[in-house]
């Protein structure tokens, strides 16, 4: 009997100006343990770990993914007793469900035959994301600066500078990213546009670089966190924060949980905690390296 465990991380998407575009991966990660089955058993679903669903939406990103990742060659997988360990907290803008889909493709990818190549799972990703920036980090790891161009997903992968950490101050609320984005204009000003533009570029040379002391000015926007701030209590005053060891703050994915990227013991993510606490929100801080591994199998 085979028999395999895979992991892939949570992500964080945007990092200010890099909407739809830009994200990192973050050494948190999701594991599942699979057992293939005989054929016609009944498939086998257990979940378990502090950030275990409590609905069905997990299961499903990854049976999405599976079947989509199988369907590209005309099979359908085979029936498998699969164990998951979550830490990622679920609908935080922490690419939990980019988690589950990558899971998926991770599994479907150590079973399937012909065995696919890391460009079908980034595009496969993309399809089912329709984005690239939480996906991509998924699969490949590290750094991702990702577009869309036509079908294709095309990226550049590099890893973090050094001394670069990541604390995300996670609140006790949730956000759907559909209703997250559909409060987004459908048009923006040049200005804004330009500004952006610039922006973005400034935060992948800075990240590529190591020239981390840009990346303050780096992660400014004005494409979504000012119409997101709406509904995250206290985000401008994160973003304006400053502390010893504070490189730059943005709203992580599509939010809520809010992403500081640090120099090692820097205190952001305690005065964010204590910004939601004033707001009334209590929250958890998560102090987490950046991950270079995207998707890892053992066994
Ligand atoms: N780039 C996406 C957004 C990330 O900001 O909506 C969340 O899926």
């Amino acid at each position: 009997m085979k028999r395999f465990a895979v992991s892939v991380p949570a992500t964080s998407a945007n990092l200010g100006p890099g909407f739809d575009t830009i994200g990192l991966a973050l050494d948190l990660r999701i594991r599942a343990d699979v057992r293939v089955l005989d054929a016609g058993s009944e498939p086998a679903w257990e979940f378990s770990g502090p950030e275990a669903p409590t609905h069905g939406g997990l299961r499903d990103e990854m049976l999405r993914a599976m079947r989509t990742l199988y369907a590209s060659v005309g099979q359908t997988p085979p029936p498998l007793a699969i164990a998951v360990e979550n830490p990622i907290p679920l609908g935080r803008g922490l690419g939990g469900s980019a988690a589950g889909a990558a899971l998926g493709l991770a599994i479907a990818a150590a079973l399937r035959d012909p065995e696919p190549a890391i460009e079908e799972l980034t595009r496969t990703i993309t399809v089912l994301e329709g984005h690239p920036d939480n996906g991509v980090p998924a699969i490949v790891g590290g750094i991702v600066v990702a577009v869309s161009e036509g079908e294709d997903v095309v990226y550049a992968r590099f890893d973090a500078p050094a001394e670069l950490r990541a604390q995300v101050v996670v609140p006790d609320f949730s956000m759907p990213t559909r209703e997250a984005r559909a409060i987004l204009p459908d048009a923006y000003p040049r200005r804004d546009a330009v500004y952006n533009v610039g922006h973005a570029a400034l935060l992948a040379a800075a990240l590529a670089s190591g020239q981390v002391d840009l990346l303050r000015t780096a992660m400014r926007d004005r494409l979504h966190q000012p119409f997101r701030a709406s509904f995250v209590p206290g985000l401008p005053e994160m973003l304006a924060l400053d502390t010893p060891g504070l490189l730059g703050v943005a709203l992580s994915g599509a939010g809520p949980s809010v992403i500081a990227l640090v120099r090692p013991g820097c205190d952001a993510g305690e005065h964010m905690q204590a910004i939601f606490a004033k707001h009334g929100v209590a929250s958890r801080v998560l102090d987490l390296a950046i991950s270079a591994g995207g998707i890892v199998r053992e066994g």
